[in-house]
């Protein structure tokens, strides 16, 4: 609360907690201005051409609210988790993604802490916020036109089923840190032990770049990692100076037991592999959303989109992981999540896929991102995607020799390349012509 006292403001601690986590929200950090020659300008997306509050968001929520709205559907509701097992059947949303963060954020901070921590599960394109007690689930989607969309789902069982998308998310799902676009995101700060964050030590936008050892901090994480460390599960001042001098003091996890009632959760697990996924993937499609406003702004100023053309370099190194942070030892999570998300596909006649992992020096085994498979990418305007395509076959011929794509071996490029031609619809008709590779 603001008090006005003989002309001097005020500020409760509540309230400078708002003013600092909205300051460092916006503060723009290198990778972003990296992504974007310097601009992490929030785009002007309540205006007319894009016009986000206004236009009717697709995607499998819309879809799921018509077949409820049409009688076709009830989601079910038990007493343990309300409607959110039915939910992600429903959604295809595996229950092996459960992550589990406990820094208080998000517009629940109050039920949120180490005790209670909020599970977030995921698939390429919904991502759904459940926190035990409280009387709604968090729904977003990462909508193929607008970008993070965002909407509530009432737990009570007697409540009529359905998703009312909220605007009040935006205070922190469009920011520098979504690339001034509404997204989402991913952090990693120190905390205390009721889980509030200290800004002051932490990584405001945690993406495939961030280095190991500085992510995960305010979260749970199961499974192993050898002599990597990082900071996950330390919740308070004490355990981060324990973990400086004891390298993976609570590192290696593979059960939560010690911290929280775990039955409180459909899993027991904050899955390690997930959460890398989770990094690679809210960052792609902010880059994704940025993309496509940028594009559509530009066509209807200047009738083309030759402005954009270095921004679309930057695109394609974070596509094609050239920056990411290497993996020094082996990653091991869940196993369950890993089948689930490779079986997703699409493979080609040798069965190779962008989905395989490969978790000992990388994340994935052919490092092109699976979400030039999304409904977001083919829906980037026609002269956005033509160059973007052409960028992208002559830096997987080698046609292109800059240094930036030099990272990936030349073994590695042609198995994209013969990956990408063989699954991806929609590719320009060179790709599919000429498909060998210039040495
Ligand atoms: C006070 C800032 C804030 C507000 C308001 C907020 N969120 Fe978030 N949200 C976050 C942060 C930060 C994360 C990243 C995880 C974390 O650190 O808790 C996040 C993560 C999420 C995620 C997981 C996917 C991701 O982006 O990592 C979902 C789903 C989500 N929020 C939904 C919502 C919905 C729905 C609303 C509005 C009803 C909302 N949030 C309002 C800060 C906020």
């Amino acid at each position: 609360m603001i008090y006005q006292t003989n002309g001097m403001v005020l500020l409760t601690s509540e309230w400078c907690g708002w003013l600092i986590l909205t300051f460092a929200l916006l503060c723009p950090s290198q990778p972003v201005r990296a992504d974007f020659q310097g601009a992490t300008h929030i785009m002007p997306f309540e205006e007319e051409t894009i016009n986000y509050n206004q236009t009717k968001a697709g995607g499998s929520v819309a879809r799921l609210q018509e077949r409820i709205g049409r009688g076709e559907l009830k989601l079910k509701h038990d007493d343990s988790f309300g409607y959110l097992l039915s939910l992600l059947q429903e959604l295809k949303v595996t229950e092996t993604s459960q992550m589990l963060v406990f820094s208080k954020t998000s517009f629940q901070r109050e039920r949120i802490s180490p005790k209670a921590p909020r599970a977030i599960f995921f698939s390429d394109d919904v991502y759904v916020g459940f926190v035990p007690g409280s009387p709604l689930l968090e729904i977003s989607m990462a909508d193929p036109k607008l970008g993070g969309v965002f909407y509530t789902l009432d737990q009570s069982e007697t409540g009529k089923t359905r998703f009312v998308r909220t605007d009040q998310c935006l205070e922190c799902h469009a920011s520098a840190k979504t690339m001034g676009v509404p997204g989402h995101l991913v952090r990693s700060f120190p905390t205390d032990d009721s889980g509030m964050v200290d800004l002051n030590n932490g990584v405001s936008l945690v993406n495939h770049r961030t280095p190991f050892d500085e992510r995960w901090g305010g979260w749970y994480v199961t499974g192993t990692h050898e002599k990597q460390t990082h900071r996950g599960n330390l919740i308070e001042p004490a355990a981060f100076e324990r973990q400086e001098k004891e390298p993976n003091y609570l590192g290696n996890l593979t059960d939560l037991g010690r911290f929280f009632s775990v039955s409180n959760y459909p899993k027991p697990q904050s899955d390690i592999v997930a959460l890398m996924v989770l990094e690679h993937q809210t960052h792609i499609y902010n880059f994704i959303t940025r993309l496509n406003y940028e594009s559509t702004l530009a066509l209807q100023q200047y009738g083309h989109v030759n402005y954009l053309k270095n921004i679309v370099d930057a695109f394609l190194k974070y596509l094609l992981f050239t920056e990411e942070a290497p993996l020094t030892s082996t990653v091991k999570g869940n196993p369950d999540f890993e089948k689930v998300f490779e079986s997703r596909g699409p493979k080609d006649k040798q069965g190779r896929s962008l989905r395989e992992f490969n978790l000992q020096t990388r994340l994935f085994k052919y490092p092109c991102s699976y979400l030039v498979y999304s409904e977001a990418f083919d829906n980037m305007p026609e002269p956005m995607k033509a160059h973007l395509y052409r960028r992208l076959w002559d830096i997987l011929t080698n046609k292109d020799a800059s240094p930036a794509f030099q990272t990936i071996s030349a073994d590695t490029k042609r198995a994209i390349l013969e990956i990408l031609t063989e699954t991806k619809p929609g590719l320009p008709y060179y790709w599919r012509e000429k498909s060998r590779i210039k040495s």
